[in-house]
This record gives C-alpha cells, sequence and structure tokens, in this order.
C-alpha cells in the first residue's frame, strides 16, 4: 500500500511574499526525491480557475464570495489534492482554507463561526500536515504590493481590510501552533529559506 502524501499550505495576507517562495518549495522538495502537485487556491482546476476570475474581478455579496471560494475548493479537494495524497504525492498549495477564515472571516467580518460551518460540510476531515503563515508588518506588505502588477478586488481593499485579515491569520495559528507555523517572513530570502529547509527536512523524515 501506498504511504499518503503530505499536505502543506502556504499562506499571508497580499503581498507577505508566499508566492516567491511557493515554486522553490516545490523544487526543494523534487530535489529531495518526492513527487510534488503544486497548486493554488482559489483555482487548482478548470472550473476552480474560471471560478477565481470572477471572484477576483467581479463585485458580489459577502456570502457569495465565501460560497465560490468553497466551490472553487470542493472541485479542488476532489480532483487534484484528494487523489495527489492518495498517491503518494506531496501537495503544495498556495492558498486553502485558513484563507477563507483570514479574508471573509476576519477581513470581511463574516466571523469564523459562519467560515466554520462550511468547512464542516465540506471537509471535516483534511487539514494540511503544515501550514506556513509567511507575516510581514502591514507596511511593508503595502510596500511590495505598489511594485505589484494590476492589483486584483482583494489587494485594492484598504489598510484597515489588511489589519483584520492578518489579525484572523494570527488567531488561527494560535490556535493551531501544531500545523500553522508562523514565518518571519521580513527577514532576508536566506534565512526564511533556511527556516524551510529545517522543516522539510524534518517532515521528510517522519511518519506521515
Ligand atoms: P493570491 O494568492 O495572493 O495570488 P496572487 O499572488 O496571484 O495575487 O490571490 C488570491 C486572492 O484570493 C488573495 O487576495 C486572497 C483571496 N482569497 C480569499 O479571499 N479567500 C480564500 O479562501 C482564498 C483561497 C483566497
Amino acid at each position: 500500500m501506498t504511504a499518503r502524501g503530505r499536505f502543506i499550505t502556504l499562506e499571508g495576507v497580499d503581498g507577505a511574499g508566499k508566492s516567491t517562495h511557493a515554486g522553490w518549495i516545490a523544487d526543494t522538495l523534487r530535489a529531495m526525491g518526492h513527487t510534488v502537485v503544486a497548486t493554488r487556491e482559489p483555482g487548482g482546476t478548470p472550473l476552480g480557475e474560471t471560478l477565481r476570475g470572477l471572484v477576483l474581478s467581479e463585485s458580489m455579496t459577502l456570502d457569495t464570495e465565501t460560497l465560490l471560494m468553497f466551490a472553487a475548493r470542493s472541485e479542488h479537494l476532489a480532483q487534484v489534492i484528494e487523489p495527489a495524497l492518495a498517491r503518494g504525492d506531496w501537495v503544495v498549495c498556495d492558498r486553502y482554507t485558513d484563507a477563507t477564515y483570514a479574508y471573509q472571516g476576519g477581513g470581511r467580518q463574516l466571523g469564523a463561526d459562519r467560515v466554520a460551518v462550511l468547512e464542516q460540510w465540506m471537509q471535516p476531515a483534511l487539514q494540511p500536515d503544515r501550514t506556513w503563515l509567511f507575516d510581514v508588518p502591514l507596511e511593508l506588505a503595502r510596500a511590495r504590493l505598489a511594485d505589484a502588477r494590476q492589483p486584483d478586488r482583494f489587494e485594492r481593499e484598504e489598510a484597515a481590510f489588511f489589519e483584520r485579515t492578518r489579525a484572523a491569520y494570527h488567531a488561527r495559528a494560535a490556535a493551531q501552533p501544531g500545523r500553522i507555523h508562523i514565518v518571519d517572513s521580513s527577514q532576508p530570502m536566506e534565512q526564511v529559506r533556511a527556516q524551510l529547509y529545517a522543516e522539510l527536512q524534518a517532515m521528510a523524515r517522519s511518519a506521515p
């Protein structure tokens, strides 16, 4: 029987530097001999990518936005994440359910309870094995975003939205410190990668 793969998710407010590390994490795992599926949310399937296009550009109610995040996630779990883990692959996913707690629950003030209802409905058992929360002070995240290409609906939000989103991420990390590890993303890139590399090696050594 094939051992189940590992599920790693990457989180953080826009501009925290998460996406910079996503490709490097996948490459590092491949160099360690693992088969890796690198994917993202919202998205990761043809329908999910269509939903991503809508949710990042169209105005909609908060309920619609939240349900679309979970609709995309449902497809992603069924078509990509669960089959990959069953094959024994490692899945590296740029954002997952913690993002809904942070952005819709915190940033948009839906509250964690409402998000929890949908999480329970859809995927009560599947939690990431490790989540890295890339964390930077808000001013640094905003400065990095200012250099970015065309901002999407979330990236255009005001500073208070990101404060609430970051606070909700911190609350998640405080509640689940075994799974969610905070990475100080204001450090030089080599230091961030040294922390990630040490954790990846420890994960690869431990039983799934
Ligand atoms: P992001 O992951 O930052 O991608 P990029 O680096 O290409 O900008 O963009 C996805 C956006 O979607 C981000 O602003 C956060 C938002 N989002 C939510 O609001 N809720 C969710 O559940 C997820 C997965 C993402």
